[in-house]
Formats: structure tokens, C-alpha cells, sequence
């Protein structure tokens, strides 16, 4: 198949829109809401009734809209579906003890969602359609904020490359979209995890900082393999040698070693989890010292067998952080200890709740307020 040539505005020279935009608000007649059990949500089960829509074409991006949550036409030759230029985000909208509803950690989301734009070779989104666009929905759909202890609206926006064409190209037409989803209390259950070292999730200079859906495909099956084995993920090595640890499938991955919190540093082959970011920048009010440095598989061996890891969990969005109960290492498993309320894992996971709602000062403008 041919590649052929292409010719619209990359991520660092994006089109910018004129502020303030407009974002015309078409309600359902119909919501359906009164049919959601809050008390019983099951994670990206049910979304709320309206998204955000706006198509690019041409190198210029089009109206935004809300309308309907609904259906969309997709051409079989739309180039997304054959050769994967698609990226998202996953972020949380939450109802402050004020009553106010605010989003978490916009900014950074905003900036890593046009990292992956770049990496993708898709066209960067302009700053106001992507925040104010997520504002006007959150605001629209508030009502969708499950009013419990641990509720949140999760929100997914994501691109894709809609030109209709088979042969391999860079599209020339876009949608970017943001659909939201009410989600509950997430109690996750410790892990047991496996070192994975014969698959590879991401190699330095390939696309794992991204957050395209190829990434996600492809790890399907490493993962079905290892849960087959009895483990509930894998935690993904360097390509090359399989001998440094980079994170896990949907969560970056962070150890209490030695009472220092060591975290692998970021890469190419490795998501800026929002998450991990926050967590390395409040470790020092809660008295830890963080480190990022490079962690081989051998030292976390001895690091575990010598009992001085006294925590392991993953950071990610959906549950903040996911305690890790046990770490197999070549057919080798390693329990951790349990976690208490003293645990740093816990102290920080409260923390975080604190700040988003609102019951800790904002002292790094993380909250904007829809
Ligand atoms: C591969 C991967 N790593 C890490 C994370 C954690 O990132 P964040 O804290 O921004 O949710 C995610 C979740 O989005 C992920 O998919």
C-alpha cells in the first residue's frame, strides 16, 4: 500500500480558536438518569447524557457542540479503525463538600492529552475547546456526580482519525469527543503481579508515554496469559533487557523501599501518570523523601526477599492507588506486608481526597471549578 503525503497543522504549531467560544447545548428530552442505580455503579457501565463533539477538517476545527449522549457514523474505511491514530484521557470530575463541582488536575491531562496528539501524529486541540468544552459538559451533566462518599464523574475524551481512505496516511479529518461516566467508590483489591519478561508493553522511542489505544491492544494478551496463571496484572520491564521495571497496565507503578518512596523515572516507555505526578508532589508534606531513579528487576528481588520493601501499590486515576500484595519474580513470589492507616499508600490516597473535595486547601491550584 502506497503512504501518502499529508499536509495540516502539527501539535506544536496548533490552530487556536479565538476565546471566548461559544458551545451551543442541545438537552436530551429524554435522560436517563432516574434509571442509574448510584449505589451501584460498575466502572464505564453507564454514561451520562450528553458529550462533547467537534470535528476537524481541513486544518481547521469546527463548531463544538453538546448534544445527546448517542450513536456517531463512522465510514468501514475511516482510518482509525485500520491503522489506530486514536488517543484519550481519563480524568475525574468531583462534587466538593460545597456543593461546587470541580476537575481534577485539568492542566496536566490537557498537556499530556497534546503529547499524545503529537506522538500520533494528529493535530494539536486547542486549549479552550478541550477546558471549556470538559467545563460546559461537566456543568451540564452535574446531576450525573453520584452525590456518595468516593462518587465521581470519570471522563474520557479521545480523538480519532475519521478520513475515509485505506491507503496508509495521516488523516486529514478528525473528531474529538468527550463522553462522561458516573463512577462509585472504588475499593480495589490488592494485586498479585507478575514481572513480565518475555512480553514487551513499550520500548524507548516507541509510543508508550502516549496514551493511544494501540498500547492497550496490545497488552491485552501478556495480561490474559498472566491472569490464566493466577496474576491479576503484569508489571511491564524495559524492552531491551527486561531487567528495569517501567509500570504497570493502567497504573505507574511505586515501591517503599528502604522508607524512601522510588518510583521508575519517566521515559518514552512510560505514562506521566497524573497520579504519580501528584503523589511525588505531596510525598514530602506527608514526611516522605521520593525517588525516582531506575529500579532493575534484581534489585527489587533482594530489595523484597530482605523484607525492606514495605510497600508496593499502583497509581492510576480509577483508584488513586491500588495496594500490591504480592510480586512474582520469575516463578518466585514475594507477599508485601499488609497496609494499615499508617501506611504511606493510605495517608496519601486520603490527601488526595482531601484536596479535590475540598476539605484541604487547593495550595496547588489542582481544582478548577466548573
Ligand atoms: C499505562 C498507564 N500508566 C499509568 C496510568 C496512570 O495515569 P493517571 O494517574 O494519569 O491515571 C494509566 C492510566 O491512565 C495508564 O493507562
Amino acid at each position: 500500500m502506497p503512504t501518502e503525503n499529508h499536509n495540516f497543522a502539527f501539535a506544536n504549531n496548533p490552530p487556536i480558536m479565538t476565546p471566548p467560544i461559544d458551545i451551543p447545548i442541545e438537552l436530551t428530552t429524554s435522560s436517563r438518569l432516574p434509571e442509574i442505580d448510584f449505589s451501584n455503579l460498575e466502572f464505564g457501565k453507564h454514561t451520562a447524557d450528553h458529550m462533547l463533539t467537534v470535528e476537524y477538517d481541513n486544518g481547521v476545527w469546527q463548531q463544538p457542540r453538546i448534544v445527546p449522549f448517542g450513536e456517531i457514523k463512522l465510514s468501514p474505511t475511516s482510518l482509525v479503525l485500520h491503522y489506530a491514530q486514536t488517543v484519550f484521557e481519563g480524568m475525574k470530575a468531583f462534587k466538593m463538600d460545597d456543593g461546587k463541582v470541580s476537575v481534577f488536575r485539568m492542566d496536566k491531562h490537557y498537556k499530556r492529552f497534546l503529547k499524545s496528539l503529537e506522538r500520533m501524529c494528529m493535530p494539536a486541540l486547542p486549549e479552550d475547546i478541550f477546558k471549556e468544552g470538559i467545563k460546559a459538559l461537566v456543568k451540564t451533566d452535574k446531576a450525573w456526580i453520584p452525590n456518595i462518599e468516593g462518587g465521581a464523574l470519570y471522563l474520557r475524551p479521545f480523538m480519532i482519525a475519521t478520513e475515509q481512505r485505506l491507503g496508509v496516511k495521516v488523516s486529514d479529518k478528525y473528531l474529538f469527543m468527550v463522553v462522561t461516566s458516573p463512577v462509585g467508590p472504588y475499593y480495589p483489591k490488592p494485586l498479585n503481579m507478575k514481572i513480565e519478561t518475555e512480553y514487551v508493553r513499550a520500548a524507548e522511542g516507541g509510543t508508550g508515554y502516549a496514551k493511544c489505544g494501540g498500547n492497550y491492544g496490545a497488552s491485552f494478551l501478556p495480561t490474559q496469559l498472566a491472569r490464566q496463571q493466577g496474576f491479576d496484572q503484569v508489571l511491564w520491564t524495559d524492552a531491551k533487557e527486561h531487567k528495569y521495571l517501567d509500570e504497570a497496565g493502567t497504573m505507574n507503578v511505586m515501591f517503599v523501599i528502604d522508607g524512601v518512596l522510588t518510583t521508575p523515572p519517566l521515559s518514552t516507555s512510560i505514562l506521566d501518570g497524573v497520579t504519580r505526578d501528584s503523589i511525588l508532589t505531596l510525598a514530602p508534606e506527608l514526611g516522605m523523601t521520593a525517588d525516582e531513579r531506575r529500579i532493575t528487576v534484581e534489585e527489587l528481588e533482594s530489595a523484597l526477599s530482605e523484607g525492606r520493601v514495605t510497600e508496593a501499590f499502583g497509581a492510576g486515576t480509577a483508584a488513586v492507588v491500588t495496594p500490591i500484595q504480592s510480586i512474582s519474580i520469575r516463578g518466585n513470589a514475594y507477599q508485601l506486608p499488609e497496609w494499615n492507616n499508617d501506611s504511606f499508600m493510605v495517608k496519601v490516597k486520603n490527601k488526595l481526597g482531601d484536596i479535590r473535595h475540598g476539605q484541604e486547601a487547593d495550595a496547588k491550584g489542582w481544582n478548577t471549578v466548573v
